[in-house]
């Protein structure tokens, strides 16, 4: 069960506080959409989850366990732009990928592991849509492509978990379309728990069982950074909802809902 508990979670740098008293409770397959103004916490919560960072007090549960200190496969992640090796091509990418993956113990992957890593990783890029393009340098793959292998190198090591941290932000519209197609049907045959951060309402209706709202409640003028961001709204969507997306400010459909993410001792 790799459910995903967050309990009371902080997360300061020194005397600035990034995050406060966030709560939250994931579900197995769920995809929750992750929105707030930008510098509000959102990249430094995907960050923790996926132990890049660690919260300065409060407990993240996950399958059961507390959040292990150092990443894993099993947590993958998409970064607005994709951080390939220019001179290894695509499939070369996603073979270093499995090698780091899975040499963590052994060295690097030999004989049949190797075999098989191979295999994995001819299989995912077809299923990208990067077949033909395996041999290609990254200087030659357009954004969407660069996207398409980072996704098939997150998906290398079997996520329970994807985090996308604005993953199609940088991508034209057009593009982007194709992309939201690609991650849905991916998160169906995968099932796995996607939280993915956008700036892009829509995306994260159209795309989202679930919006998160993060913001601030509580503002110091003297001390902007006194006061950290929350999750101000949860907005679980249903599949009849999820077909058309609200046309309204996000603010607007979230201030008539009540917010079961709030603490109730503020
Ligand atoms: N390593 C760090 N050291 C100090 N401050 C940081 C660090 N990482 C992020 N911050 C600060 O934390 C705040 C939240 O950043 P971030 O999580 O990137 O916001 P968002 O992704 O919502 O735009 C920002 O004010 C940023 O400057
Ligand atoms: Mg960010």
């Amino acid at each position: 069960m790799s459910r995903i508990v967050v309990h009371d979670l902080a997360k300061r740098y020194g005397d600035a506080v990034v995050l406060e008293r966030v709560n939250l409770v994931i579900e197995p397959g769920e995809f929750c959409a992750v929105v707030g103004a930008s510098g509000c916490g959102k990249s430094t919560f995907l960050r923790i989850l996926l132990s890049q960072e660690h919260a300065s007090s409060g407990v993240v549960v996950f399958d059961g366990r507390p959040l292990p200190r150092e990443p894993q496969p099993e947590r993958g992640i998409v970064f607005q732009r994709y951080s390939v090796f220019p001179h290894l091509t695509a499939l070369q990418n996603l073979l270093l990928a499995a090698d780091l993956a899975g040499s963590r113990l052994i060295g690097r992957l030999t004989g049949r592991a190797r075999a098989r890593a191979r295999e994995e990783a001819l299989a995912l890029l077809d299923r990208v849509g990067l077949g033909a393009a395996r041999d290609l340098y990254p200087a030659s793959l357009s954004g969407g492509m660069q996207q398409r292998l980072a996704i098939a190198q997150a998906l290398l090591g079997r996520p329970k978990l994807m985090l996308m941290d604005e993953p199609f932000g940088a991508l034209d519209p057009g593009v982007r379309v194709e992309m939201h197609g690609l991650l849905a049907e991916i998160w169906k045959e995968h099932g796995m728990t996607v939280l993915m951060v956008t700036h892009d309402i829509a995306e994260a209706f159209k795309l989202g069982t679930r919006v998160l709202v993060f913001d601030k409640v509580r503002h110091d003028p003297q001390f902007p950074a006194a006061y950290g961001a929350t999750i101000t709204y949860d907005l679980r969507l249903d599949r009849a909802q999820r077909r058309t997306p609200p046309p309204e400010p996000i603010v607007a459909a979230g201030q008539a809902l009540p917010s079961p993410a709030l603490p109730t001792t503020a």
